[in-house]
């Protein structure tokens, strides 16, 4: 059901690969709630990927763009700027990729050349996107920007690896950046901690099932799915939130609260066998 929060506004949404990415959900939700979108990728995940059909779906503008690159993003912005036809509203950072993790390099041997595209990709894009908005003037006041992360930048989840580092680089940037954008424009900056999330992104966290079932055990409202996590961003898209900024938004089922559950006390305690709980 929609209820026209975006009605008459403008987005830029990094990230949408497939129907599988949250960024894609976002993209759907945030058309049917009125807004306008121009959807950005790499070219070579536009290629391997589905983006062409959210497009017409969404009766959207793609613009390629590699985040990392100024002259893209510079690219991407005035272009996506006629497209809809004046500044955004709102902008989805929705970008992450461990070239460590891919490689399978564990945290006690990394390859250093690695961790910097990592930490570039994951973290230092949203920064790269942020300023290149500030200096176009792309984004109206009272906008509205939000990347997505995870609880490994908290606590220490097993193989999440150099992507926890990168997570809490990319929460930093929202601070530093809310206060600097905030005080200049009125435009908010927030990170939302997603569930852990069935996607090409999260298919590589090594484990990510078991990953999976240890948190729907954990959180009393179980995972949050990628649908779910849509929801959430448009209401931080919409006039709803305009005061909400700096923060990191735990979307979680509340894991990142729990210490133990019965749930999961269940796994180890034989007094609990073939007994159902909640
Ligand atoms: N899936 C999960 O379990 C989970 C949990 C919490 C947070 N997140 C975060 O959600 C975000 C979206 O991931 P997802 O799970 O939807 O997976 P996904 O694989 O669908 O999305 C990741 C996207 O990053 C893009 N990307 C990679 N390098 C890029 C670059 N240089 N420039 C522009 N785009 C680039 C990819 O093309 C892809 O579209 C990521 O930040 C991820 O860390 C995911």
């Amino acid at each position: 059901m929609a209820y026209n929060l975006l009605k008459g506004k403008k987005g830029l949404i990094f990230g949408a690969l497939n129907d599988q990415s949250i960024a894609w959900k976002v993209a759907e939700k945030a058309h049917e709630e009125g807004a306008q979108l121009v959807l950005t990728n790499t070219p070579v995940s536009i290629r391997l990927g589905t983006l062409n059909e959210l497009a017409k779906k969404t009766n959207s503008e793609v613009i390629p763009a590699d985040a990392t690159n100024i002259e893209d993003l510079n690219n991407l912005m005035e272009k996506g700027m006629e497209s809809v036809g004046g500044k955004f509203d709102f902008i989805l950072h929705s970008i992450g990729m461990s070239p460590n993790v891919r490689k399978k390099k564990p945290y006690d041997d990394l390859n250093y050349d690695f961790l910097q595209k990592t930490l570039d990709i994951s973290a230092i894009s949203f920064h790269k996107v942020i300023q290149t908005a500030k200096k176009l003037d792309a984004v109206n006041e009272w906008g509205s920007i939000v990347a997505l992360t995870y609880v490994a930048a908290q606590r220490t989840l097993f193989e999440y690896n150099d992507m926890a580092d990168a997570k809490a680089m990319l929460e930093s940037i929202a601070i530093s950046f809310g206060y600097i954008y905030g005080r200049s424009k009125r435009i908010r900056i927030n990170t939302i901690s997603q569930s852990p999330t069935m996607t090409t992104a999260g298919s590589g966290v090594k484990g990510i099932d078991k990953l999976m079932d240890f948190s729907e055990r954990m959180s009393p409202l179980g995972n949050a799915t990628a649908d779910e996590c849509a929801d959430f961003t448009i209401t931080l898209f919409s006039d709803l939130t305009k005061k909400v900024t700096m923060q990191n938004l735990y979307h979680d089922g509340g894991f990142s609260s729990m210490g133990m559950s019965k749930r999961a006390m269940i796994q180890y305690e034989k007094s609990f066998e073939g007994k159902d709980c909640d």
